[in-house]
């Protein structure tokens, strides 16, 4: 269902901020990025502000770093795909996010084991109290999981104008997160050898390392190894990264969701010990919970919680859990309607508040 909203503004230039009259404007207002993260549950009363500017300006860095800054209306992944053609390092995990980069400082995405905030160097605002430019860094934007100051305390007072980000040029592979390592693995062994030697990967290959690593004396014959992880480069880990979520997440393009719905709750040690009971008695004795330890506490996944729960795959009206990854709910008719999707999130949160007494709160934000 569509909803509309009383006057959308696009700013190219963020100069225009100064002059611009906000006191003029519908209100309330909001500043939006991509809209990939929001649901809106009715038409908005009020201004809805897209930064829209465009460019990259690339600076050096300290010592194997350099320095890139990015205005806010860039598509984020683009700014991926540019920094693993580059060869540079950093954000390929965060591949195929959708949104912009503005927003992907308020909200910190995150994907296998990356955040925005561990490449976030400093974020260029408009302050609108004092009607001037602010650099922030990273430091003190407040960054937690999914969240950062500016979606709490400094709700409506920035409107990010661009991000600098800091990539690696030496290789800093992050694979510990999931099924990465595993998915990598899996790719090289499908494509034999031949275009294993073509990567690089081979004889030869270490040449492409800067000389990281003595040249190897394997044969194109031999079987493949397990990839050590100085070999890999961003845009490899970048299409692996695009490979698995293009398995379990829905194609925007094709079918309409805000990403995660929910996010990943995290308990008490003990209320997981009450949680893998619940589980053991339904599953048998040797099931195991799925959980990231999170210093004394543990995170469970949701998506675990709304399997166990039965929901994949349901509908409500067009609302549907996405069969593939039910963390996601998705239009699935193209015509689900706000309440739709708020009545299904409410059936998701009380049955899993229920059952395992864990209160799920949403990722997407309700506008
Ligand atoms: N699982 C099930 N059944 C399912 C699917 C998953 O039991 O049908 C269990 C599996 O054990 C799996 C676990 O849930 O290991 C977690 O699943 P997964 O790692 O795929 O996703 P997640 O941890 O729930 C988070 C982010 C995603 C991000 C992935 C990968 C949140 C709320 N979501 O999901 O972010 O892509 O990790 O890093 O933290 C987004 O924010 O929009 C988003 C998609």
């Amino acid at each position: 269902m569509r909803v509309s909203c009383r006057l959308y503004v696009e700013v190219t230039d963020p100069e225009d901020l100064l002059t611009l009259d906000f006191n003029a404007l519908p209100q309330p207002l909001f500043v939006m990025g991509g809209g990939s993260n929001l649901l809106f549950t009715g038409d908005f009363p009020g201004t809805v502000l897209r930064m829209a500017n465009q460019g990259r300006s690339v600076m050096p860095g300290s010592t194997g770093h350099l320095v890139v800054r990015v205005a806010a209306g860039v598509v984020f992944d683009d700014f991926c795909a540019w920094a693993a053609a580059e060869g540079l390092w950093g954000p390929e995990n965060l591949s195929l996010i959708p949104g912009e980069v503005g927003a992907s400082a308020v909200q910190n995405i995150g994907a296998y084991g990356v955040e925005a905030k561990d490449i976030i160097d400093t974020v260029h605002a408009f302050d609108r109290q004092e009607r001037r430019f602010v650099d922030i860094p990273s430091a003190d934007c407040g960054y937690g999981y999914r969240t950062s100051l500016f979606k709490t305390d400094w709700k409506g007072r920035y409107i990010i104008i661009a991000v600098t980000f800091r990539l690696s040029t030496v290789p800093q592979p992050k694979l510990d997160y999931g099924g990465v390592r595993k998915a990598i693995e899996r790719r090289i062994e499908g494509m034999g050898s031949e275009t294993y030697a073509t990567l690089g990967l081979l004889e030869g290959g270490a040449h492409l390392w800067e000389g990281r690593r003595s040249q190897s004396d394997r044969r194109v014959s031999d079987p493949i190894p397990s990839i050590p992880d100085e070999n890999l480069t961003p845009q490899f880990i970048r299409d692996t990264i695009i490979g698995i979520r293009e398995q379990k997440l829905p194609d925007p393009k094709e079918i309409g969701s805000a990403g995660s719905f929910f996010c990943n709750p995290v308990i008490d040690r003990e209320h997981f010990e009450r949680i893998v009971s619940i589980a053991k008695a339904e599953n048998g004795p040797d099931y195991e919970v799925p959980h990231y330890d999170v210093g004394e506490k543990v995170k469970v996944p949701a998506a675990w919680m709304i399997d166990q729960c039965g929901f994949k795959g349901m509908r409500l009206g067009g609302a549907q859990v996405y069969p593939k990854q039910p963390l996601v709910i998705v239009n699935a008719t193209g015509a689900a309607t706000p309440e739709e999707i708020v009545a299904l999130e409410r059936r998701v949160i009380g049955t899993i508040r229920e059952k395992y007494g864990i209160e799920l709160h949403p990722e997407v934000e309700h506008v």
